[in-house]
């Protein structure tokens, strides 16, 4: 991951410090271009709190900038949770783009303005907003003229990959694995080779594949357009059928997030509101939300992607029924999904957190933390913090690691704050060393006994 260089920012500095930085939010659709400068400007405005940076460049060469927020930018600080939220993975979808520039606009006032709840957040988490995915795609819709955009023109990516079918299919190796036995998370584990060997990955996948690999995140969503649902895993169905409920192991806690995000937003939670079109299938909505495979089938998608080759909970989020909706409808946009956006990044601090270390006070990183009943381990990062997002109720909490004897603990878990629970383990070879000693006092004891 490199940082933006700052030459090539300079000449958006200029122009942004031009233009004055009062965090005045404008509804318009940024270009590519005009994307750079209102993250810069979101950074001139709020520079302690605030970071750009690239994961990476698309088909046709241009970045794909992340603005970062967190009260110590450019680090991962032990114990605290990571969220991202990425956008227009389909070039034409257009509406979360703007919603995650006007997002950090809003984060980056309230927080100069001393907004309790946003200074708090951006002081416990650390948050990256990536407006667009598929800057490429982007450009293509958006160069179309007048005010209506085709239905499908800019959705993939340069070389006519659609992203969302993209990513390694690992709902088949799940659904394998359920069956047969073997891994139940990071099943990309002893596959990274594959990935950069892989010439079906395009440039915008594997960048993105590399930051959730890279980076311990927690929580997540995916921003689309084209309907109005929060949609969660399974988004695969496990007979490959097109239509059928995909329950994950997470399926109680994944619908509690999906709910998180639909019931702040006033269109997505309405059970009145009409289908997006006529023939539109949303039998399977309630609440506004769905799981994916419920919904329709989806090989190869980054939502499932996440779950299943890192610690990260993403969900799928469908904005407007318009995937390019006329600018003047901009403002109503922000103002549904507003309290979603907020409220959906505080999801993080729920379930269990904490640090598993080794008797002397070693992180121990890639620990096991398992949850009697839910057959979807999540990890330690490296300073040997977890995050096990869980919805209330009592749970068994195991941590385990190679050459270490596990720990179980019983946890009661409340709809939010996170209950904070470390873990000591003793090193298997501690644990002989003591026993070596044991049987040497009593071989000694029983000697001096006995008079030999
Ligand atoms: C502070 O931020 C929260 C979360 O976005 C919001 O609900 C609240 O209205 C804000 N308070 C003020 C005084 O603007
Ligand atoms: C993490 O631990 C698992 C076993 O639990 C092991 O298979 C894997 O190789 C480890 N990963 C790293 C990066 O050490
Ligand atoms: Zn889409």
């Amino acid at each position: 991951m490199k940082t933006l260089l700052l030459a090539a920012l300079l000449g958006a500095v200029l122009v942004s410090a031009a233009q004055g930085t009062d965090g005045e939010m404008s509804f318009e659709y940024h270009r590519y271009d005009e994307l750079r400068k209102a993250l810069v400007s979101v950074w001139l405005q709020c520079p302690t709190v605030t970071r750009i940076y690239t994961i990476g460049e698309s088909f046709e060469g241009r970045e794909m900038l992340v603005l970062e927020m967190s009260d110590n930018p450019g680090t991962h600080e032990p114990g605290e949770p990571e969220v991202k939220y990425i956008a227009n993975m389909h070039g034409n979808e257009a509406v979360g783009r703007e919603l995650l520039i006007y997002l950090a606009q809003y984060l980056c006032n309230q927080y100069q303005q001393g907004n309790e709840t946003i200074v708090d957040l951006v002081h416990n988490t650390r948050i990256h907003l990536m407006p667009s995915m598929n800057p490429d795609g982007f450009e293509k819709a958006a160069s179309q003229p007048g005010e209506i955009k085709d239905w499908f023109v800019g959705r993939t990516n340069a070389q006519g990959v659609d992203l969302n079918r993209n990513f390694p299919d690992l709902d088949r190796i799940i659904y394998l694995n359920e069956r047969e036995g073997g891994a139940n998370n990071h099943l990309l584990q002893n596959m990274k080779k594959s990935v950069e060997e892989n010439t079906k990955l395009a440039p915008e996948t594997k960048a993105v594949i590399h930051w959730i690999m890279d980076i311990p995140f927690v929580l997540s969503a995916n921003l689309h357009g084209g309907d109005v649902v929060a949609n969660y895993p399974y988004d695969e169905t496990r007979t490959g059928s097109a239509h059928e409920y995909s329950a994950s192991p997470d399926d109680a806690m994944f619908k509690s997030l999906a709910k998180a995000y639909s019931v702040y937003n006033p269109v997505m939670s309405d059970p009145r509101r009409a289908p997006c079109r006529k023939n539109d299938d949303d039998s399977s909505f309630t609440d506004g939300i769905t799981n994916g495979g419920a919904w329709y089938s989806v090989p190869g998608g980054m939502q499932d992607f996440n779950y299943l080759s890192s610690n990260c909970f993403e969900i799928t989020l469908e904005l407007s029924c318009d995937k390019f909706p006329s600018e003047d409808l901009l403002k109503s946009y922000w103002e549904q999904n507003r309290n979603s956006l907020v409220n959906y990044i505080q999801q993080v601090h729920r379930g269990v957190k904490g640090f598993v270390r080794d008797l002397q006070g070693n992180a121990i990183t890639n620990a096991t933390i398992s949850v009697e009943g839910i057959d979807h381990d999540i990890t330690t990062a490296k300073d040997g913090d977890y995050w096990r997002l869980l919805p209330p109720g009592n749970y068994k909490v195991a941590a385990s690691a190679a050459g270490y004897l596990t720990v179980i603990k019983k946890v009661a878990v409340p709809h939010s704050p996170a209950t904070r629970v470390d873990f000591e383990l003793e090193s298997l070879m501690e644990r002989k060393e003591e026993e070596r000693e044991e049987l040497m006092d009593w071989w000694k004891m029983m000697s001096e006994t006995l008079n030999f």
